[in-house]
């Protein structure tokens, strides 16, 4: 067993880090305050090669492990999360989609542009009706012959009005449940295709969250994913990817939110002392050290599971359960920490707070997690 990075690793932590502080954190409390899309520095990490860390570079990626990929998202969550979900979405929903299952021309067309970050994916999956019980899609999809004819609506969609390219899961014959669902590649511009109002939202407010509307839209056949009634399997086998990304930016929350309250605690004086000499800080610190710690070791485990080609639907689903878990409690112990101070916006960890709570909803909230964990312990 072997618990150190490689200098791959380290180089790219330490880039990551280098630009969440030097190009991230200078906006970000105005960009969380006005709901700003990051569209410059989006390029900015493009060029980084954020956008597609784990992509073949003969598509265009970086040709980096899964292990990166969470050294990255850490350090930008760290900062700004709402870079890092513009940054989680596009590498593990859409461009582990289209490298793992989708044809050689969608990799050519879509593929290629979305790992340089030329374009900006989103993934499709969540309706009004149909969030957590992800097989009851009324969005609907009918063969007719050369294309497919797409009718309904998407919610909550991350990069929802910034993307070029969406995947989107529907209906194709609704008798065969989750075995009647596809995917299928959607272009911005698609004549019926329309982006919704952008959510005002609690937390990762520099994110981009729409309402996605298809009356409609013609999609050739080509831009269907997999074989026909491949679309579920698709949808999950891509979100045990993505939750290793919610994983990794829960953990980046609330390291970010201790390093700012360990700092603080040796500055702020209360009873003639650094509130860190106090025990009742003191102890918040180890707890909150100790937590993360254990945090860190089920993400890093879940994308070495990935790496070295194991199953990681089960270790995924307990990284993001426990990382989203500990970012909760711990940022808001940093808020604690800051007292008044924490309350307010320029010590960024009420932002943190704030941002802390949607790790346990999207991509499958803490319950839908369970529901993964245990059935798979049961089966054994
Ligand atoms: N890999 C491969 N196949 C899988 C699978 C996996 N990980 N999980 C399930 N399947 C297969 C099953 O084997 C089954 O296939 P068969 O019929 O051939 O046996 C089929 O899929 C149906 O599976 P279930 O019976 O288990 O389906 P279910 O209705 O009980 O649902 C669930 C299972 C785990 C609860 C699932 O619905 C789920 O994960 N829900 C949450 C969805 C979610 O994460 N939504 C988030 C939206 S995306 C988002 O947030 C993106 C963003 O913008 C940030």
């Amino acid at each position: 067993m072997d618990f150190s990075l490689t200098e791959e690793h380290i180089m790219i932590r330490d880039a990551a880090r280098e630009f969440a502080q030097n190009e991230l954190l200078p906006g970000v409390i105005e960009r969380d305050e006005k709901q700003h899309f990051p569209d410059s520095l989006v390029k900015k990490m493009a060029n980084l090669g954020f956008m597609g860390i784990m992509v073949n570079p003969k598509y265009g990626g970086s040709g980096m492990d899964t292990i990166s990929y969470v050294l990255v998202m850490e350090e930008l969550s760290k900062v700004d999360a709402s870079a890092a979900v513009i940054v989680s979405v596009n590498n593990s929903l859409v461009c582990y989609g289209l490298e793992a299952f989708g044809s050689e021309y969608q990799k050519q067309k879509y593929l290629t542009k979305l790992a340089t970050g030329e374009l900006i994916g989103a993934f499709c999956l969540s309706e009004p009706e149909a969030g957590s019980d992800a097989t009851s899609q009324k969005t609907s999809a009918i063969d007719k012959g050369d294309y497919y004819l797409l009718n309904g609506t998407k919610n909550w969609i991350t990069n929802g009005g910034r993307a070029d390219v969406y995947l989107v899961i529907a209906q194709t014959d609704k008798e065969k449940g989750s075995h009647g669902i596809n995917a299928f590649i959607v272009e911005k511009g698609m004549k019926g295709f329309h982006v919704g109002p952008k959510e005002n939202k609690l937390g990762i407010r520099g994110s981009d969250t729409h309402t996605l509307q298809f009356n409609d839209v013609k999609v050739p056949k080509e831009n269907r994913i997999g074989d026909d009634g491949f679309g579920f399997k698709f949808a999950m086998k891509t979100l045990s990817g993505g939750r290793i990304g919610i994983a990794a930016q829960a953990l980046g929350i609330a390291q970010g939110a201790y390093e700012l309250a360990l700092k603080y605690s040796k500055e702020r004086k209360t009873f003639g002392t650094e509130i860190s000499n106090h025990q009742a800080i003191a102890f918040k610190l180890a707890d909150m050290h100790t937590e993360i710690s254990a945090a860190r070791h089920l993400v890093m485990k879940s994308a070495w599971d990935k790496d070295q080609g194991k199953n990681y639907d089960t270790s995924s689903a307990m990284a993001k359960l426990y990382a989203s878990k500990v970012a909760m409690k711990q940022t808001v112990e940093a808020v604690q920490i800051f007292g008044g101070n924490g309350f307010v916006k320029d010590y960024h960890v009420e932002r943190l707070m704030r941002d802390a709570k949607i790790t346990q909803i999207y991509e499958g909230t803490s319950e839908i997690q369970k529901i993964v964990i245990s059935r798979s312990i049961l089966k054994e």
